[in-house]
């Protein structure tokens, strides 16, 4: 049996999805279960519920063989995994955002620009790239409220559907990437597990395909 981490919160009704359409129905109603080790139906995966920030790591420690996270996760934590499919959901896109009227010009280098994120990382490398001398607050939600208020100049954060900028009074300045949720693997079984991980790579591809055609 392989161990599958998944991510709880926004992500995992449609992973719950993907994965019955897959063939891999879990034997209980994910979303509903308080129970964090869930059988697939079909007895050859288990689930293992944690938080989205979290999963990664489970897979990289060989605690779980195979993971679902979202891009934005895996863009921020960057852990050493292999990433062989885009399952095609949860899409959103990493931006930088703001007020309207920042002007701020980004090359001015007589003050650092102030960025606030649940994305440190992915803030600090953005704008290390390009050689402007910035602050990053790291906050842990509601980050809009930081370029509302004035704490920062702009924040890094996802937009899925626009609405909470939009209520906030704030744009998109710049696109970082797109993100969706992606199959993430465990490096080592990949090779000593080949034939049972690519097995199941295999049916995700496949139930991937579906969706699009
Ligand atoms: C995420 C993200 C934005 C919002 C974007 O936050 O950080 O705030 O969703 O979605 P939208 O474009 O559809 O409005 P989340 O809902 O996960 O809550 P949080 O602020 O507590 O992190």
């Amino acid at each position: 049996m392989l161990r599958v981490a998944l991510p709880t919160g926004r992500i995992l009704k449609d992973a719950e999805r993907f994965l019955t359409a897959a063939g891999y129905a879990p034997a209980e109603n994910l979303a509903a279960t308080r129970k964090l080790l869930v059988p697939s139906q079909c007895g050859r995966l288990e689930y293992l519920l944690v938080k989205p920030v979290d999963a990664p790591l489970y897979v990289e420690q060989g605690l779980a063989e195979l993971g679902i996270s979202g891009k934005d996760t895996l863009m921020e934590l960057a852990p050493d995994l292999l990433e062989p499919l885009d399952l095609g959901f949860a899409r959103c896109r990493m931006v930088v955002a703001g007020r309207p009227e920042i002007r701020r010009s980004l090359d001015n280098t007589l003050s650092p620009v102030r960025v606030a994120s649940k994305f440190p990382r992915v803030a600090r490398l953005h704008f290390e790239k390009r050689g402007i001398p910035h602050v990053v607050f790291k906050l842990s939600g509601s980050v809009e409220i930081g370029a509302v208020l004035g704490l920062a100049h702009y924040i890094v954060d996802i937009v899925e559907t626009g609405t909470t900028l939009r209520e906030n009074g704030l744009v998109v300045h710049e696109e970082l990437a797109q993100c969706s949720a992606r199959l993430v693997i465990n490096r080592a079984a990949h090779y000593s597990q080949f034939g049972a991980v690519g097995a199941v790579i295999a049916d995700f591809a496949r139930s991937t395909e579906n969706q699009h055609a």
